[in-house]
């Protein structure tokens, strides 16, 4: 099997009128920078042959892309099945490009029926996880090789419960623990329904090996001050809580769900131990962590009831538009950690904000180096997707940070490529030839 080189986007975030999820009803409220909304968002629900197009352009044989689960559901127990047709248009025009279909089932957005009940803290939520992901099986189960359960479960369980930059924004810890044992439930049953309902293949990737995993965010964390003795306390926590939490539990090893004193610690889920629920590991990886103790002014992202900050680059640093540190040798140590579990690696997301194009090729070229060299050294890697095909709704921040390979025109939606996104195509021509 050859390499896969992708790119990888989400619904809510590029689709538009996802009006049934949380977040349109968050935003409705004014949580987003600017006071916007995502509205059309790239209008990727009337675009996507020519969004599928421009990905297959640029030389990419595989996508990564998201079901967003309420217009599959938009009321409970009720199926749209017109918008399930319109995912397996998706997927017929993936098949006919050559673009391998990695399907996320879960990337962030919750229908708002479920919201209602508490989201992923309502104990029927696991179920209801699982009903979705039968429709989903039952409609094009035999043509997706390549799952993800969820998108980055921690950080969906710490910016709803903690960082409050998720719906519904609440401070309460003990929810952080709650949510990650409901969310891995979840992960379990729909790992469980994947590889049982799934009998008969069809499509150009029939004989791919069904591979599900997670697509799961890491920073690389460090003290602040290498001399302090707590910030160098708190990045060795923050490495277990946030990067290998999740790790750990979806190959069956104890769960760590919780930080003494910041977060309670709930019950081990007993279905995920002891036995694995994944095939694979997806790390997404952007940047790196400063982790500050006491109150500095300097720390961009801090919940006012902590007195702990972290921040994502030092002064001098190189940053992309977020503030994020370019910071190649955090995806090289990601690596080289995950390699210790021993499960084929994809890359899943990986990307710079950079409205000018001025940082992406450089960005790119390094993270690429990363991803060539720990092939070369036989790791187990299987994939790259960059963040983003295109630009997007990028969540709290709106439509300011473009993490596009494609510059998006927010007013005629006119899509053209970047300068960088060029560099991209040529080094997969490269490998793809050499390979
Ligand atoms: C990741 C998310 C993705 C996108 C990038 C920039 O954490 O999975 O949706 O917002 O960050």
């Amino acid at each position: 099997m050859k390499f896969l080189w992708g790119a990888a986007t989400s619904s809510h975030q590029i689709e538009g009128g996802n009006r049934h999820n949380d977040w349109w009803e968050w935003e409705s409220q004014g949580n987003i920078e600017g006071g916007v909304r995502s509205g059309l968002a790239a209008d990727h629900w009337n675009r996507f042959r020519e969004d599928l197009r421009l990905a297959s352009e640029l030389g990419l044989n595989s996508y990564r892309f998201s079901i967003e689960w309420s217009r599959i559901e938009p009321e409970e127990g009720k199926w749209d099945d017109e918008a399930m047709s319109w995912y397996q248009e998706l997927v017929t025009e993936c098949e006919r490009l050559g673009l391998l279909p990695m399907l996320t089932l879960h990337h962030f957005t919750s229908p708002q029926w479920l919201a209602d009940k508490g989201g992923f803290t309502h104990p029927n939520s696991p179920k209801y996880f699982a009903r979705f992901t039968e429709r989903v099986i039952e409609k094009l189960g035999t043509r997706i090789p390549l799952w993800c359960t969820l998108n980055e479960p921690m950080v969906l369980a710490v910016g709803s419960y903690m960082g409050k930059f998720m719906p519904p924004a609440k401070y309460h810890p003990r929810n952080v623990s709650l949510a990650s044992e409901n969310l891995l439930k979840a992960h379990v049953l729909a790992y469980d329904l994947i590889h049982s309902k799934i009998r008969d293949r069809s499509g150009p990737w029939k004989d791919h090996p069904i591979r599900v995993g997670i697509a799961h965010n890491m920073l690389d964390f460090k003290p602040d001050r290498s001399w302090h003795p707590l910030e160098l306390l708190l990045s060795q926590i923050f490495r277990r809580f946030y990067n290998r939490s999740w790790l750990d539990a979806i190959v069956g090893r104890k769960q760590h769900f919780g930080v003494r004193g910041l977060v309670p610690y709930g019950a081990q889920v007993k279905e995920a131990l002891g036995r694995r629920t994944a095939d694979f590991i997806g790390i997404n990886y952007y940047t790196k962590a400063y982790i500050q103790w006491g109150p500095r002014d300097a720390a961009q992202e801090r919940p006012a009831e902590l007195p702990i900050g972290v921040q994502f680059a030092r002064r001098k640093e190189k940053v992309s538009d977020l503030g994020w540190a370019l910071h190649p040798q955090g995806l090289d140590q990601m690596i080289r950690f995950v390699s210790g579990y021993e499960l084929p690696i994809y890359i899943t997301e990986n990307g710079i904000a950079d409205r000018e194009d001025k940082l992406r090729a450089e960005y790119l070229e390094a993270h690429l180096g990363v991803v060539q060299q720990a092939r070369k050294n036989g790791v187990d890697l299987r994939g790259y997707y960059y963040w983003s095909l295109m630009d997007n709704f990028e969540w709290i921040k709106g439509f300011g940070p473009r993490f596009g390979l494609y510059h998006v025109n927010y007013e005629t939606f006119e899509r053209t490529a970047t300068l960088s996104s060029q560099v991209y195509k040529k080094f997969i021509a490269d490998d793809l030839q050499e390979s």
